[in-house]
């Protein structure tokens, strides 16, 4: 029997942490629901202290998810590790994740503490948060960078004092692999205690090392690995999930080791990732990017259509890329577009298909073929959806050479009801943004602008991703149409839709506090 590899997704914390990387609460939803899917067994919600923003959603991901524990990261101090327990403590499995660093340059420089004051720290600490919470995690933020000996007394004393995992960050993406594998080897051999914990990796990827490091750690006995969708994080990421997942599956033989993943939901999860977080997959990718399973040179080709196993290590059906590239069009009935929603590994809920369906009925007017791409744009485009405090009724554009660019935008507003307004700009989306905020009252900052268009040919559709923000907050809109102003139209107004629907949130909730 192989030993299960315990998945530890971090997507939702050291991910967002990324620059850039930012979710607002329903896309934090959505992404643990689909985390959910995967079947990933420990989901780090977000680091709760560190806003009330975080601390909401780590609360809601504890109420509404089940299945995975769910964790949130908390410095070894009291207010942190109340925090943590007050957002997750609804969770069906509710884990504590404490960390303090280890290394001499943090505490000489960022801690200031000595050695045997860390050690109490983490003594003092972590059975605080075991008399709150049945399952903590203590993390020695460093390690890899720790002197090994202090980094096994710390583990000790974190065990005795009821730590039931520890975890070994190469937070600064420092080892090799080699040297990592040896020192998992040593905290495994030379921490009297260590039977009483599971022994976790958390490895960051400057040297693009983050996988490796990670692959090795399982060979020498680490059972918790900690990863990303995508390899997001800090600077340079964290090892990606689903790289370490088909790296397990495909040379099952070299860890004898395998997991609880369903390895059919990783495209979908990439997908669903990248359009929330408006990261894009390079498509060199391992896994998950666009090429990642594409043939070009004859040579291979040829092969490929010979015996696929020629060119090929893994199938593209094993991370829920369907096996063959189906286009439907407009006479394509519901029950087909339902298989292909099955085949993509697209969760729609029942009540909004109809919906969906309907949407793509309409792109098969406009567009003769719809492609599995299509498709998937679409359902992204719902499963993000924020409710729509301002709506899209018409818009005319004008813009050509010799002439200022204009927009006239008609929206539905629920305060104002249906209003119009037209503004010149540089370009035809500037204009309209400029419409839009005449018409919403905002003037967020528009932080980055992106239309890409879905697949191949003229009728496309555009995908916009917007980033706006507002009061130190970052909101995204993603929007889809084959008219790509349309496209960036719908996409700003989803940020603003955003924007309206947190500030009401939190309005609610100071009045009720
Ligand atoms: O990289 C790191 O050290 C971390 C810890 C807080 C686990 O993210
Ligand atoms: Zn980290």
């Amino acid at each position: 029997m192989a030993r299960i590899i315990r998945i530890f997704d971090t997507t939702l914390r050291d991910g967002e942490q990324a620059p850039g990387c930012s979710m607002n609460l329903g896309e934090k939803l959505e992404v643990a629901k689909q985390l959910q899917l995967l079947g990933v067994d420990i989901l780090e919600a977000g680091f709760a202290i560190a806003s009330p923003g975080d601390f909401a959603a780590v609360k809601e991901i504890a109420r509404v998810i089940r299945g995975p524990v769910i964790t949130s990261l908390a410095r070894a101090l009291p207010k942190d590790i109340d925090c943590a327990w007050q957002a997750i403590k609804s969770a069906e499995q509710p884990r504590i994740h404490t960390f303090i660093a280890t290394s001499a340059i943090h505490l000489e420089h960022k801690l200031k503490m000595s050695e045997t004051q860390v050690l109490e720290q983490i003594r003092a600490m972590v059975g605080y948060a075991r008399k709150l919470c049945p399952d903590v995690e203590f993390s020695a933020e460093d390690a890899s960078r720790s002197d090994p000996d202090f980094l096994c007394r710390a583990f000790e004393t974190a065990i005795a004092a009821g730590a039931r995992t520890i975890n070994i960050p190469d937070t600064v993406g420092y080892a090799l692999p080699h040297e990592f594998g040896a020192l998992v080897r040593q905290v495994m051999q030379r921490v009297p205690n260590i039977d009483q914990a599971v022994v976790s990796v958390h490895c960051h990827n400057d040297l693009g090392l983050a996988v490796a490091n990670t692959l090795a750690a399982v060979r020498e006995g680490a059972g918790q690995v900690e990863c990303t969708i995508n390899g997001l994080g800090e600077r340079a990421g964290n090892a990606a999930l689903e790289e370490i997942i088909m790296s397990l599956r495909t040379r099952s033989e070299q860890f004898e080791a395998d997991c609880n993943v369903d390895t059919r939901q990783l495209h979908a999860t990439s997908r669903l990732v990248s359009t929330v977080t408006g990261v894009k997959v390079q498509p060199n990718k391992a896994i998950v990017g666009a090429n990642a399973f594409a043939h070009e040179a004859g040579i291979h080709q040829h092969g490929i259509l010979a015996n696929r196993q020629t060119y090929e290590i893994m199938t593209p059906e094993s991370i829920g890329l369907a096996s063959s590239e189906m286009v439907l069009g407009k006479h394509s009935g519901r029950h087909a577009f339902e298989e292909r929603l099955a085949l993509l590994g697209l969760r729609v809920p029942e009540t909004e298909v109809s919906v969906l369906f309907d949407s793509f009925k309409e792109l098969a007017d406009k567009k003769k073929l719809v492609s599995d791409r299509d498709i998937e744009a679409l359902a992204m485009g719902r499963s993000l959806a924020v409710p729509e405090f301002h709506k899209l009724d018409s818009f005319v554009s004008n813009s050509g050479t010799k002439l200022d660019s204009s927009c006239t935008i008609s929206l539905h507003s629920q305060d104002t009801g249906k209003r119009s307004e037209a503004a010149l700009g540089d370009g035809p989306i500037d204009a309209a943004f400029k419409a839009i905020d005449r018409l919403t009252g905002r003037e967020p900052v528009l932080q980055s602008l992106e239309l890409n268009a879905v697949t191949g040919g003229t009728d496309a559709q555009g995908e916009a991703r917007v980033r706006i923000s507002f009061n130190n907050q970052v909101y995204n809109g993603h929007g889809i149409s084959t008219d790509i102003v349309e496209a960036g139209i719908r996409a700003y107004l989803m940020a603003i839709n955003a924007l309206e629907h947190e500030e009401g949130v939190a309005d609610a909730a100071s009045i009720s506090a």
